[in-house]
């Protein structure tokens, strides 16, 4: 088969309102989907093949293992929709373990990288009608009008990414996932957990400093894609573990007092000074459970790893 292209790609115009808005704000925030241009992708598949980033490591692990249990309460010939699917190497092993899934329809905002998995996909899985959707998954999208009879759908959200959002936008945004897989339909979503500080703070910043280069392409990229005047040298990466609020942050730290000008506005940095890039909230499994079941799902499964780093959740939509 191909793959099926819809595209709904942000445009330059609304990269540069996000961004003159994120700088401009007190304190300074710039969105995390920002990250995943091309390059932020390549970075993000480096960061994850990190001893210290656990996460996909202890993912692709359940995945493995509970792969008959995850085929058994899907059921047969569903539709598998990825939200930011990235290089979607967790999907083969959920796509292999499912009986005859009917579809898989991915959805990223890195157009490069939505192409090359779901042109790899669509290779691996040759009976599977593949669907690629470009698209900020946080913004309204439709999923496409597939012919044949309606089947039951199971969102794919792995890797803890609903720990981008905080707690108020996840409930909102897991609302939104209940309702796009409608009732009966399913939601297998990965959380990270909380854990020592010391673990998390190295996850999030290695002594490889890829996470470091991670993080500042979000203005490489602004220099990149918006003619922005970011001295890459002149702000540092810093992330810790802030436990009272159960996140990670990452920051990045304007090393001096400087100027920086985007397009034409300029903004003034002053030494020390922080534009805060991410927030990666960690949910104990009962505070996950309770907040899915708020908004709508039953909880079916957790699956844990014996060291209790990571859960992953398989929920059902009322
Ligand atoms: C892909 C959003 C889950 O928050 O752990 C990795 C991104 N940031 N290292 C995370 C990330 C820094 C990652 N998510």
């Amino acid at each position: 088969m191909t793959v099926r292209l819809i595209d709904l790609a942000p445009t330059p115009a609304r990269l540069l309102d996000v961004v003159l808005a994120g700088l401009g704000r007190t304190p300074r925030a710039l969105p995390c989907a920002l990250f995943y241009d091309a390059e932020g992708s390549r970075l993000f598949d480096a960061i994850c093949a990190l001893p210290e980033y656990y996460i996909p490591r202890v993912e692709a692990g359940l995945l493995r293992a509970h792969g008959p249990a995850i085929a058994a309460l899907a059921g047969p010939g569903v539709e598998v929709v990825e939200l930011g699917c990235g290089s979607a190497r967790k999907t083969d092993l959920l796509l292999e373990a499912l009986d005859r899934p009917a579809a898989y329809v991915a959805l990223d905002v890195s157009k490069d990288a939505l192409l090359e998995a779901t042109g790899r996909i669509d290779r691996a899985f040759p009976d599977l009608e593949v669907w690629a959707i470009c698209a900020d998954y946080t913004q309204p999208f439709s999923l496409p009008a597939r012919e044949g009879p309606p089947a039951k759908r199971l969102a794919f959200f792995p890797g803890s990414t609903i720990g981008n959002f905080d707690p108020d936008q996840a409930r909102r945004f897991l609302g939104l996932v209940a309702r796009l897989v409608g009732p009966g339909g399913d939601l297998l979503i990965g959380a990270d957990v909380p854990k020592d500080p010391a673990v998390l703070d190295l996850a999030y910043d290695d002594p490889r400093g890829v996470t470091a280069a991670f993080n500042k392409n979000i203005l490489a990229r602004i220099n990149r894609e918006l003619g922005g005047g970011f001295d890459l040298t002149a702000f540092r990466h810093l992330a810790f573990f802030a436990p009272e609020r159960s996140r990670v942050e990452m920051h990045l730290v304007s090393e001096r007092d400087q100027e920086v000008a985007v397009a034409d506005q300029v903004f003034s940095f002053r030494a020390g000074e922080r534009i805060h890039t991410e927030c990666s909230y960690k949910y104990s499994v009962d505070v996950f459970r309770g907040l899915a079941q708020a908004v709508g799902f039953t909880p079916l499964e957790t699956w844990t790893d014996p060291e209790g780093m990571f859960s992953l959740h398989y929920l059902r939509a009322r």
